[in-house]
């Protein structure tokens, strides 16, 4: 198992497969993707090869994200090649679900696990002032298309934002009161390049919070494994709350993953300073003790935490670079 100096152990792996996105979320991405769309982003062999090393030290898990990850024509192969993998037991996919109806059926043939899908307001108008897209009813339909499949865990991703969406908690709620999934209110982080973003749209996750145990929602019991993520229940609700308040006290104590970006770099937080070059050890199979053994070196990098409090959020100009 991969473990770095504070005890902590890294059975899940985020990797982005592009940077590329075809949304223009106002926290993330407002002008669009700026990028060279022709980067030279992991091959399927490549990625083959990353997903194999991590599961030979003990990754359970691994998360597909971007960037935008549909945007690749071979996802498919991906979800199909992370499966493979010995000891890959759980293959999830972050999406903001453009196209998703379309998409969700090969995605689930390959053997998807679980499905993450971005989704910051209920309200037609209001998702598209902030993705710069009119597709709410399509996300919705590709939802529900997910559960017929029978895709073991859906869940969706909204991110707080003051003015947008912290007034339409209840019509969050009313949703999943007969809808089995996990709806995941995320507190927005600042990043490098949202800061004039952050000062007016950040709101605290700890009043939503004592608002839901207030309301009768209660904390599950966490796993071993458990991630930073509080997850809630709620006898009257068939679904689920998640709440990923980065702002708070010892959120880092219970990370789990380690992220590796569509370029191969490897980044031991959401906001190191720069990730570390991997790609040099990704272009044989027989080089895959090398890059154990090397993976295993650099986890002792690893720092208690990230300082976002101090307005620190190191390299990262935008979650897109890395996949949230
Ligand atoms: N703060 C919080 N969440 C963010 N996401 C993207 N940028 C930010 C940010 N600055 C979310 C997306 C998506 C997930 C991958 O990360 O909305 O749901
Ligand atoms: Fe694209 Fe996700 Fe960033 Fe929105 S948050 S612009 S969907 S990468």
């Amino acid at each position: 198992m991969l473990q770095d100096n504070f005890g902590r152990e890294f059975h899940y792996l985020r990797l982005s497969i592009t940077d590329v996105c075809n949304f223009r979320c106002t926290y993330c991405l407002p002008d669009g993707y700026q990028g060279k769309p022709d980067s030279a982003f992991l091959s399927l062999d490549e990625i083959r090869r990353v997903i194999a090393a991590f599961a030979a030290t003990g990754t359970s898990k691994i998360r597909i994200t971007g960037g935008e990850p549909s945007i690749r024509g071979d996802l498919p192969e991906i979800i199909a090649a992370a499966k493979a993998t010995p000891g890959i037991r759980t293959v999830a996919l972050t999406t903001n679900g453009y196209r998703l109806p379309e998409r969700i059926d090969r995605w689930a043939a390959a053997g998807l696990d679980a499905l993450n899908l971005s989704i910051d307001s209920l309200d037609p108008g209001v998702f598209a002032a902030i993705t710069g897209h009119t597709r709410l009813r399509e996300l919705l339909d590709g939802l529900d298309r997910a559960l017929a499949l029978g895709i073991p865990r859906v869940k969706v991703n909204t991110v707080l934002l003051r003015g947008h969406n912290d007034g339409q908690i209840d019509r969050f709620l009313d949703w999943i009161r007969d809808l089995p999934i996990t709806l995941r209110f995320i507190e927005l982080m600042q990043t490098g390049d949202n800061a004039d973003f952050f000062r007016s749209h950040h709101v605290s996750g700890e009043a939503l919070r004592q608002r839901l145990l207030d309301a009768g929602w209660r904390p599950l019991i966490r796993g071993h494994n458990a991630g930073p993520a509080l997850e809630l229940h709620h006898p009257d609700y068939s679904g689920r709350i998640g709440l990923i308040l980065p702002y708070s006290k010892d959120f880092c104590a219970t990370c789990n993953r380690l992220r590796v970006s569509a370029l191969g770099h490897l980044h031991l937080c959401l906001f190191s300073e720069q990730g570390i070059d991997l790609r040099h050890l990704l272009q044989e199979d027989a080089q895959r003790d090398e890059l154990i053994a090397f993976l295993r070196d650099r986890l002792t990098d690893k720092k208690v935490s990230h300082f976002l409090h101090e307005g620190f959020s190191g390299g990262t100009r935008h979650l897109a670079m890395i996949g949230g």
